[in-house]
C-alpha cells in the first residue's frame, strides 16, 4: 500500500509520496497567471539552487523531477529526508548542541542564496527547511514569494530574509503550544543564525521586516484571532525581539 499524506499551504497543496520517493506541489493561487508563475519560479530557482549547493556539505535543495503547467499546474520533485525544521526544534532542548550546527548550514545556505539571486530569500523560515538528524543535513524548500514579503521597507537581501525568518519564528512561538514552553529551541538557533550576520546588517531594518512580517501573518483569520496577534500577540512578540536584541544577536 501505498503511504500519501497531503500538507496544505496557503496558496496550494503538497503531496508527499514516501513510497514513491516524490513531493507533488500543487499551486492553487486563485489567479492561474500568478499559479503558473509560481510554479516556473519554483522549478528555476529550485533548479539553479541545487547546482550553486553541488559540493557545499551539509546544505541541499530538492531534485526536480517534472513539472504539469496545464491548470492547476504542478511540480514534482524529490522526497528530501528529514523532518520539517519547525517541528525538529519543538522536540529539541534548547540546550540542544546540535542548534550551532544547524546554524552555520542555514547561515551557509542563506549566504549562497541571497549571492547568486541577489534577492532575498522571501519565505525564509523554519517551516521551509528539512533537517535530517543521521546526516546533518539541511533541506532548503519553498522559492515562491508569499504574499505581503515584498516592499515593507528599505533593507538588504540578507535584511529582508532575516526579518522574515525572526518575524515566522516569532508568529510560530505565540501559538499556544508553545506559549508557556521554557524548552523551544527557536529562539536560541534564530539568534545563533543572526548573530553570524553581526556587522553586516542594520538591526533596525531587519526588526522593521520582522515586524512587517509579523503583521502580515497574523492579519487573516477571523477577528478574534486578528485581535489575539494585534493585542497579546504585540506585546509577547515585542518581548521576544527584544531579547533578541539584548542578546547582541541583530
Ligand atoms: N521535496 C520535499 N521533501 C520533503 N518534504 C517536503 C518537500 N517539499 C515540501 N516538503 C514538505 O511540505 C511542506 C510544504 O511544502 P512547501 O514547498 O513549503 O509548500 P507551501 O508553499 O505550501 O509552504 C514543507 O514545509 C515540507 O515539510
Ligand atoms: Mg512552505
Amino acid at each position: 500500500m501505498r503511504s500519501r499524506r497531503i500538507i496544505r499551504g496557503c496558496d496550494g497543496a503538497v503531496e508527499i509520496d514516501e513510497t514513491g520517493g516524490s513531493v507533488t506541489k500543487v499551486y492553487l493561487h486563485p489567479d492561474p497567471e500568478t499559479a503558473i508563475r509560481n510554479a516556473r519560479r519554483e522549478v528555476a530557482y529550485t533548479t539553479r539552487f541545487r547546482e550553486v549547493l553541488h559540493g557545499v556539505e551539509g546544505v541541499a535543495c530538492p531534485r526536480i523531477i517534472g513539472q504539469d503547467l496545464s491548470a492547476p499546474p504542478r511540480v514534482v520533485m524529490d522526497l528530501c529526508p528529514g523532518e520539517n525544521l519547525s517541528a525538529y526544534l519543538q522536540r529539541i532542548d534548547r540546550a540542544d548542541p546540535g542548534v550551532a550546527q544547524i546554524a552555520g548550514r542555514i547561515r551557509l545556505g542563506l549566504e549562497l542564496y541571497t549571492r547568486v539571486f541577489g534577492e532575498p530569500y522571501y519565505d525564509f523560515c523554519f517551516n521551509n527547511m528539512l533537517f535530517d538528524p543521521h546526516s546533518g543535513t539541511l533541506t532548503l524548500l519553498d522559492f515562491v514569494v508569499p504574499a505581503g514579503s515584498e516592499d515593507t521597507g528599505p533593507a538588504t537581501p540578507l535584511e529582508a530574509s532575516l526579518g522574515w525568518l525572526i518575524g515566522c519564528a516569532c508568529y510560530e512561538l505565540l501559538r499556544p503550544v508553545y506559549l508557556f514552553s521554557s524548552r523551544s529551541a527557536h529562539l536560541v538557533l534564530m539568534r545563533s543564525v543572526v548573530a553570524g550576520f553581526e556587522g553586516r546588517i542594520d538591526a533596525a531594518r531587519v526588526n522593521t521586516r520582522a515586524r512587517a512580517a509579523l503583521t502580515v501573518m497574523g492579519s487573516g483569520g477571523g477577528r478574534l484571532r486578528r485581535s489575539y496577534y494585534k493585542t497579546i500577540g504585540l506585546l509577547i512578540s515585542g518581548s521576544y525581539l527584544y531579547r533578541l536584541r539584548r542578546a547582541r544577536a541583530f
